[in-house]
């Protein structure tokens, strides 16, 4: 049993970290779960959602098949999210109804994986939980095949790593999309963020290679994939723990040339935007206009506090570049309310400088204390009621100006990638290139395509939107 230690986690050494081509290994088990089938429930980002069809790779490499029905499942995989509180209520309460299901089917094996359990705390609770019978962290999924067979000749298998992290390539994937995928370039974060559980749950920040990144770039590319979102917890410090100088502004440009219609990437820190990335993204026509930039405050007194590392006039001087340098470009945001020792004042300064940005869309957030991180130890005197006050007054502002964003997009016609059915009567839905999501009324054929839409509603969430013949 190998349990998270929170310590031990916070490390950094200026030690290179491993490439590994060959650590995932099924040798002898491709036939392991042969008319057996798994169910996995993703919580959280886009890197847990990434991590999840890795996880349904593997899962598939030794012969289980994918299901969307509980009852149905001889393996339950939960894939846990740590970021906030009501994440991990969201992974409690489910784990609540599958202990309630083992209790009648006792041979569901059930997996424990994701930030959750890179948690000292919570693994600690949880180790006790007898009918989880795999525990395994973000460091290790890749190594469910073993622990699964581990499985037959033990009561359970707990296996948490605390260490910095390697870059495991070559492990299965089976992607939920034919069009769109996520491409990871840098896994971890060392920004260290005063209220941040991520550099803790993820390990250090470290990249890919550019090749192995171009490459499968290039292979999605020539399998009809029409457009790769770059995923990192700061992608713009891509390359930093490299000693060549290339940077993410290179590994832009090198990914632009695969010639793949459309590329994205998140996240973006403000702490790295240089003026050469800039440049590419203007410069590539399948780069798209849209840049998710978290400020997290407008008070730079609470940037301080939260570890961010610029000040509100440097975030604003970014956004100026951006809208000089990039037409169309759309600015989303993550946003972060009643942090300990937000006074009114501060919570006002946020405030300006959303109505500053005008931003097109904002993530907005009440502080979650996070066991181990050092804002959980800050004094907060203002009360729940207070900061929820502040998050609905906030959340007016950022609906009233993402309502203005898309009404200027009204009666003109934009390139829209359709991805699939909508939920809304009988259209379909996909997104524009500046991110926005709209529902078109056109037919089966066009999906998987880009087509020019041109905008016939528009909602603070959604456009509408018909085939511009
Ligand atoms: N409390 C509230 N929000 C948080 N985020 C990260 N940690 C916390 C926390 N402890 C938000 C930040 C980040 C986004 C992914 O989640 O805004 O950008
Ligand atoms: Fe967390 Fe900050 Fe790293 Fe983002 S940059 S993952 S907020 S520590």
């Amino acid at each position: 049993m190998n349990l998270p230690k929170i310590l031990e986690a916070k490390e950094r050494t200026s030690k290179r970290v491993a490439i590994l081509y060959d650590d995932y290994n099924n040798e002898g088990l491709s036939n392991f779960g042969r008319g057996k089938k798994y169910l996995i429930l993703t919580y959280g980002c886009q890197m847990n959602e990434h991590d999840s069809e890795y996880i349904s790779g593997i899962m598939e490499d030794i012969g289980y098949q994918k299901t969307d029905d509980m009852d149905d499942a001889n393996v339950i995989i939960v894939n846990t999210c740590a970021i906030r509180e009501n994440a991990h209520n969201k992974a409690e309460g489910m784990l609540g109804r599958i202990k309630h299901l083992k209790e009648t089917k006792s041979d569901i094996i059930v997996i424990f994986c994701g930030c959750m359990a890179q948690e000292e705390k919570l693994v600690n609770k949880v180790k006790d939980y007898k009918w989880i019978d795999i525990i395994c962290g973000t460091h290790n999924y890749h190594k469910i095949p073993e622990y699964l067979m581990e499985r037959l000749n033990s009561d359970r298998v707990c296996e948490v790593y605390s260490i910095e992290g390697n870059v495991i390539e070559n492990i299965p994937v089976k992607r939920d999309s034919k069009y769109t995928a996520w491409v990871n370039i840098q896994y971890g974060c060392d920004k260290f963020c005063t209220y941040c559980i991520v550099p803790y749950t993820r390990g250090k920040q470290r990249s890919r290679k550019s090749e192995d990144i171009v490459l499968e770039v290039r292979e999605l590319y020539n399998n009809g994939y029409q457009e790769v979102t770059l995923l990192g917890q700061n992608v713009n410090a891509y390359g930093k723990d490299f000693d060549n100088g290339y940077d993410f502004a290179d590994l832009l440009g090198e990914v632009s040339q695969t010639g793949i219609p459309r590329i994205r990437f998140v996240t973006s820190h403000p702490w790295d935007f240089t003026d050469k990335m800039i440049e590419v993204i203007s410069k590539c026509d399948n780069i798209m206009p849209y840049i998710h930039l978290p400020i997290q405050s407008g008070s730079d007194r609470i940037l301080k506090l939260m570890g961010r590392k610029y000040t509100t006039e440097e975030y604003l001087e970014i956004v100026r570049k951006l809208r000089e340098k990039i037409p169309n470009v759309s600015i989303t945001t993550d946003i972060i309310v009643g942090f300990p020792g937000e006074s009114n004042e501060d919570f006002e300064k946020t405030l300006d400088v959303v109505n500053k940005v005008k931003y097109d869309l904002a993530y907005t957030f009440i502080f979650s204390p996070r066991e181990g991180t050092p804002a959980s130890k800050m004094e907060d005197t203002t009360s729940l009621e207070e900061k929820k006050e502040r998050l609905a007054k906030l959340n007016e502002l950022i609906n009233k100006y993402a309502f203005e964003a898309n009404k200027k997009m009204e009666n003109k016609v934009y390139n829209v990638l359709i991805l699939g059915k909508s939920d809304k009567d009988n259209k379909y839905m996909g997104y524009t290139e500046n991110m926005k999501l709209v529902n078109v009324s056109c037919s089966e054929e066009y999906v998987g395509k880009i087509i020019p839409v041109k905008i016939t509603g528009v909602k603070t969430w959604s456009l509408d939107g018909e085939v511009n013949e």
